[in-house]
């Protein structure tokens, strides 16, 4: 497996969340903050999985253009994407469904919604002020959800299998694809 991890994070829960997920995935990959780093072109690679989180009703920038710049990825290459918020599953989707093209959030194989965390003695005034815009609770304190992290890594490990499955029948058959004869329409 060759992993490509690209993330953004705040506070650093996505990368948490990143180093948890590529803990339990069995392979080794390559982690890349993408605000300090340059990303490496993905034909190194044969998956991806992209983190992100939401602040202020939006999830990175960065990440919004990354995602606009090299997704829908091919067929043949595997591609999952995960948010941290603290707002809920419903409101998260809204987010993405308002950030990421739809066709492009549909082409994810993996999709996980991890719930997040706020880490109080990090907050600056301005962040604070924030929070308060959007309704913070203290009951939103930590939702970061351990069995969506582990579900996704599982999801991704199967589907990655699945994917070499497809790859290896298509090497077999040389490219190309048997078609079963259908029963004539009477
Ligand atoms: C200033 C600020 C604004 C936030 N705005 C939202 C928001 O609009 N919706 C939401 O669901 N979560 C919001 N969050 C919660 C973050 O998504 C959550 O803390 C997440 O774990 C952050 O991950 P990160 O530290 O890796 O960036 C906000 C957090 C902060 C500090």
């Amino acid at each position: 497996m060759k992993l490509l991890f690209v993330y953004s994070t705040w506070h650093g829960t996505v990368l948490k969340v990143a180093k948890e997920i590529i803990s339990l995935i069995d392979g080794p990959a390559d982690l890349y903050d993408i605000e300090k780093s340059k990303i490496p072109s993905l034909d190194e690679y044969d998956c991806i999985i992209i983190g992100c989180s939401v602040h202020d009703g939006h999830i990175q920038e960065s990440i919004r253009n990354f995602i606009s710049d090299n997704c829908p990825v091919s067929k043949i290459f595997l591609a999952g994407f995960f948010c941290c918020s603290i707002m809920g599953d419903e409101k998260t989707r809204k987010v993405l469904d308002r950030d990421i093209a739809s066709d492009v959030l549909t082409s994810f194989k993996i999709l996980g919604l991890m719930g997040g965390m706020i880490y109080a003695k990090k907050l600056s005034f301005v962040e604070r002020r924030i929070l308060r815009q959007i309704s913070f609770d203290e009951t939103m304190m930590k939702t970061l959800d351990d069995v969506k992290i582990r579900k996704f890594a599982r999801n991704f490990q199967e589907q990655y299998l699945v994917m070499e499955k497809e790859k290896e029948e298509l090497r077999k058959n040389n490219g190309r694809v048997h078609y079963k004869a259908k029963k004539p329409i009477t």
